[in-house]
């Protein structure tokens, strides 16, 4: 196999989505074939060095009613909070302080937590204007958007779960178009565009995977993810099997070939599903770990994938980088 077998993908062909469905179901010796490729991909294009993200969940409050997460407001068993400021900026100046250079903002979609997110935009910048600010809020107006860009944040990660937009209104309640509208105002504004899907919601097929590569090979993001589905407690979508890994470490591998420099990660579900799995991720072509700086109290209550969800420690992620026989961002290689 090589990279010519994707050229029906990058040039948009008739073929492109039986390629990707062949890539998307390779085991054993293919599968390892395609891992191989993607890591090749990423040594060429000098994408290797492995960026650690400092996530702080700020607040759990959220108007979407996704069936698969568990901040949607139907689920009252969930204590909401908002972080202050000034809390906020204290765990980022840890962040910093630790070395990380990508101070990562997540919240529920809470248009409350958009004032206090401009400030604290402003204060990490005042501190060190290099420090990637990222932040992964939920669906804002373009001039919100345009707001934060222009108080200095870098990029902003909205992922489209999926590409059906039959299955993405069941599930997620709103319109896929909506999405993707904001999806535009946030490349548009000139924040860097962070995307992906969910592999293992109900009623996907590998035929709407392998649209859902298309959809991100259409948006051209600077990041793209795959995560695994994790059947969350108190949603309507908990009685249902985890999302498939090996499906997913496929769908990175492909995007690292179809997007030779972006950010990918290898998500904690992948962890919390299979052991090793992180490292694995890497093994696919991912380079970006999220290491999980929100305070306990706090983080038990932002239960995003599930109550005991994997929580990513430094120690974990840099384990995992040196497992993987790679080096951190900005970290010189010891020989
Ligand atoms: N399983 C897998 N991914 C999930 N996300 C949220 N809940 C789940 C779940 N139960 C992902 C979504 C969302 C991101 C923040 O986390 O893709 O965009």
């Amino acid at each position: 196999m090589n990279v010519l077998d994707l050229a029906p993908v990058l040039q948009r062909q008739p073929n492109a989505k039986s390629v990707l469905i062949d890539l998307l179901s390779a085991t054993g010796d293919r599968q390892q074939a395609l891992f191989a490729m993607a890591r090749e991909v990423r040594r060429k294009h000098g994408c290797d060095a492995v960026k650690v993200r400092g996530v702080i969940e700020i607040s759990n409050f959220c108007q979407k009613s996704c069936e698969y997460c568990a901040l949607r407001p139907q689920n009252k068993k969930m204590t909401r909070y908002r972080m202050t400021v000034d809390d906020i900026i204290a765990i980022a100046e840890q962040v910093m302080e630790l070395g990380i250079r990508t101070v990562f903002m997540q919240a529920g979609q809470d248009p409350k937590s958009d004032e206090m997110v401009c400030e604290v935009i402003r204060r990490v910048k005042a501190r060190d204007k290099d420090i990637e600010v990222l932040l992964n809020l939920g669906e804002k107006s373009e001039d919100t958007y345009r707001r934060y860009r222009e108080l200095g944040a870098d990029s902003y990660i909205l992922k489209f779960e999926t590409s059906s937009p039959e299955l993405y209104k069941q599930i997620v309640g709103t319109p896929l178009e909506k999405r993707l509208q904001c999806a535009r105002w946030i490349k548009g504004v000139g924040m860097r565009l962070g995307t992906g899907n969910i592999i293992g919601l109900p009623g996907q097929t590998i035929e709407t995977l392998a649209e859902d590569l298309m959809l991100a090979y259409d948006l051209q993001p600077d990041f793209m993810s795959s995560s695994p589905f994790i059947p969350n407690e108190d949603t309507p979508l908990e009685t249902l099997g985890f999302g498939d890994v090996d499906i997913t470490l496929n769908s990175i591998a492909i995007s690292r070939i179809l997007f030779p420099t972006a950010l990918i990660p290898a998500v904690s579900a992948l962890e919390k599903i299979r052991p090793g799995g992180q490292l694995q991720g890497l093994k696919a072509g991912a380079n970006v770990l999220t290491v999980n700086f929100t305070p306990k109290d706090l983080r038990d209550r932002y239960s995003i994938y599930s109550r005991d969800r994997f929580v990513v420690s430094l120690d974990h992620a840099l384990r995992t980088i040196a497992d993987a026989g790679l080096v951190r961002e900005g970290m010189v290689a010891l020989s």
